[in-house]
């Protein structure tokens, strides 16, 4: 496996306040972490100063994550590009309301020291609800929720006849990112891009019609509470391997190398590359993928 290119920062002056992503979704395991890494690692490789802020404070998935990079880079004096964090601690205050405000504060103080070096911050938030993710939607400028692909997930966003695929109202999640937006307008009078992302695709012939199905009922549900679809990502092994180098699809190098890049990476990262399109960040739009 050969390792793909430095960070090299662009000329341009940096936006005064760093343009915030959210990687979110109450149900566990969707893929939040590892959406976060790969859109990290593609802001890097885009030349643009990126920061982390981990929220799941008791597993630390990101963080792990960026540490084994972190290992990988230095064992091998690797050209690889690894992005600025903060850690963001769970409070030892054993009242909610106190540890609620001061974790709340440590995530706002992390959130403006990173702004300051930072032209993108990338949050991941943890499975379930909590405060602190609360707030974290609140600061988004961009929202991603990854959704495993199937009407056993789709509740997140809103019940649904799966029979008829009518919707019935819209899901607590969807309650939250609907204040989120409010408190954003009202904070900041700026919106929060909200973009759904379709996370381990089935290929297989026999989950085709189910696969369908799931894509009616999610785009009538995002005309109705205001979301974009992204293309998904399909379930590829591939992902959970790289975890423990701490690497991501986007380092692979198309020209082979002791791990060379199979057919089906090359899937995967064009898959990526049409979720970075589908975001529409401010400053990249138009600007040739370097990934
Ligand atoms: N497209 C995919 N194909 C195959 N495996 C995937 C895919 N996306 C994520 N995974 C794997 O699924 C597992 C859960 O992913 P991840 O940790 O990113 O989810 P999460 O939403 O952050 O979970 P949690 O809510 O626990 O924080 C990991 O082992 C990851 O490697
Ligand atoms: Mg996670």
């Amino acid at each position: 496996m050969s390792l793909a290119h430095a960070y090299d920062p662009p000329p341009s002056a940096a936006p005064r306040q760093a343009y915030v992503i959210v990687v979110g979704n109450q149900k566990g395991g969707a893929g939040k972490s590892t959406v976060a890494m790969h859109i990290v690692v593609a802001l890097m490789r885009m030349g643009r100063r990126t920061g982390v802020l981990d929220l799941d404070v008791r597993q630390r998935s990101l963080t792990r994550y960026i540490e084994n990079r972190n290992r990988w880079i230095a064992a091998r004096s690797a050209k690889l590009a690894s992005p600025q964090g903060i850690d963001i601690k769970e409070s030892p205050q054993r009242l909610l309301d106190l540890a609620e405000q001061e974790e709340e504060a440590g995530f706002r103080l992390a959130l403006r020291r990173l702004s300051e070096t930072c032209d993108f911050i990338v949050i991941d938030s943890p499975g379930g609800d909590s405060h602190l993710s609360r707030i974290a939607h609140a600061c988004a400028d961009t929202l991603v929720t990854p959704l495993n692909d199937s009407f056993v997930d789709f509740d997140l966003l809103g019940d649904i006849d799966p029979n008829c695929a009518e919707i019935v109202r819209p899901s607590i999640y969807s309650e939250m990112v609907w204040d989120s937006r409010k408190k954003k307008a009202l904070d900041a009078r700026t919106p929060i891009d909200w973009v759904v992302l379709r996370n381990r695709t089935s290929a297989s012939k026999i989950e085709a019609k189910n696969k369908q199905r799931v894509g009616d009922a999610l785009k009538t549900l995002s005309n109705r509470i205001g979301f974009r679809l992204a293309p998904g990502l399909s379930e590829r092994v591939i992902y959970r391997e790289l975890f423990p180098q701490g690497l991501t699809l986007l380092d692979l190098d198309a020209d082979g190398g002791e791990g060379e890049m199979r057919m089906t990476h090359l899937a995967a990262r064009q898959e990526l590359r049409d979720l970075f399109i589908t975001l529409k960040l401010p400053s990249l739009e138009g600007e040739p993928l370097k990934f």
